[in-house]
């Protein structure tokens, strides 16, 4: 099956495969998108909480173990807003917690990482390196940066949530956009996370933006096997963009209790909610989306600060065997996740799409 969207991507990409594994800050890693790439997809790694010598070296880990197109992802959020108030509330809240796993909660949060939007170091490294593709979530970057990236022979991909997101992105010069459904795992690429959110799903999403934007469209949120990659492509998609799928593959950083819990009825009730990073995400239930479901949004610090006590908090706790409060992402598609070789999964989505 192909679409002319679908040969624009190829063409611009290098890719053969409609199938994007999609970046995963923390869960995927050099070899999960070595091996996606090597299958004939583009292999995605999330560096968005990295600095530019992590990104790189992540970077060059690819290279060492394959030739083909990759795609290096970043958050371009907002630099966060600081609300001391707000914060060493939200510290006071969760100091029962830290006490109960005999620990301590910091006694200040920090901003733990940089956004693109601001960090010279990553676009200099990036304008060195010429991955074949970067991707952005959460926004849109600078001219400069855009023109900078384009200069150096790289295709830039974007998340978009909305219509009016995709338009920003399609007028600021990005070569595809990734329809993001409400279903989809992980954080929400809203750009801005406290304004409107008409939470409009993978399928309404990719067929607005499919008839309104001129530049390829990626389906994404709860594509789990071939028969979802061929219905994305039969609405017009150029490719499907795939995380909670290759959560369980071998290749994959997520620890054993998160691939316990994606095996267990917790995919059955995945939650968006902002309670563990500062921003919306999808994550699978637990005993933090539970304590997130009496927080109102106006209590949560910035994203990523509210990360900083998330982080802390779930090394507390699983330092006493409690891995309830790990960020365990995962989209609404989670129950059919699949356990086994990034190479093998590619296989058996390539056969399931002939199938279809
Ligand atoms: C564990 C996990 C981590 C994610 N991290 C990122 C990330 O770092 N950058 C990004 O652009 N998207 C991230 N996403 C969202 C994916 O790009 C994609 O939108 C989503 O996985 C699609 O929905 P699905 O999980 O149902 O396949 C993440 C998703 C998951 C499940």
């Amino acid at each position: 099956m192909g679409n002319e969207a679908q040969s624009r991507l190829f063409e611009l990409t290098g890719i053969r495969l409609p199938i994007i594994q999609a970046p995963m800050a923390a869960v995927s890693s050099a070899s999960m998108a070595a091996a996606a790439s090597d299958a004939g997809g583009l292999g995605s790694v999330g560096v968005g909480a990295m600095n530019a010598k992590g990104a790189r070296e992540t970077i060059q880990a690819i290279r060492r173990v394959s030739e083909r197109p990759f795609n290096v992802n970043l958050f371009v959020h907002r630099p966060a807003i600081r609300d001391p108030g707000r914060e060493a509330a939200w510290v006071k809240r969760f100091t029962k917690e830290f006490e109960r796993f005999d620990a301590v909660p910091p006694a200040t949060l920090k901003e733990i990482y940089e956004s693109f939007a601001t960090d010279d170091d990553m676009l200099a490294m990036l304008v060195e390196e010429k991955p074949k593709v970067v991707s952005f979530h959460f926004g849109v970057p600078s001219a400069n940066s855009i023109r900078a990236l384009h200069d150096a022979g790289i295709v830039l991909i974007a998340t978009a949530t909305s219509l009016a997101e995709a338009k920003i992105l399609e007028a600021a010069g990005i070569d595809a956009i990734v329809a993001q459904g409400y279903e989809a795992g992980g954080h929400r690429g809203m750009f801005d996370e406290n304004g409107r959110d008409d939470r409009l799903g993978t399928i309404a999403l990719t067929r607005i933006l499919v008839r309104n934007v001129r530049v390829p469209v990626i389906a994404a949120g709860g594509i789990m096997d071939g028969a979802g990659i061929s219905a994305a492509l039969r609405m017009g998609a150029a490719a499907a963009q795939m995380g909670t799928a290759f959560i369980l593959s071998d290749e994959s950083l997520a620890d054993e209790a998160y691939r316990k819990a994606l095996r267990s009825d917790a995919a059955n009730h995945t939650v968006i909610t902002r309670a563990v990073s500062g921003r919306p995400a999808r994550s699978l239930s637990s005993r933090f989306t539970a304590a997130g479901e009496t927080i109102l949004d106006i209590e949560v610090p910035a994203y990523p600060v509210a990360y900083d006590l998330g982080k802390a908090l779930n090394a507390a706790a699983k330092a006493k065997g409690e891995a309830g409060f790990g960020a365990q992402w995962a989209g609404q598609g989670a129950p059919l996740a699949r356990a086994m070789p990034t190479s093998e999964l590619m296989k058996v989505l390539m056969q399931e799409m002939q199938e279809a």
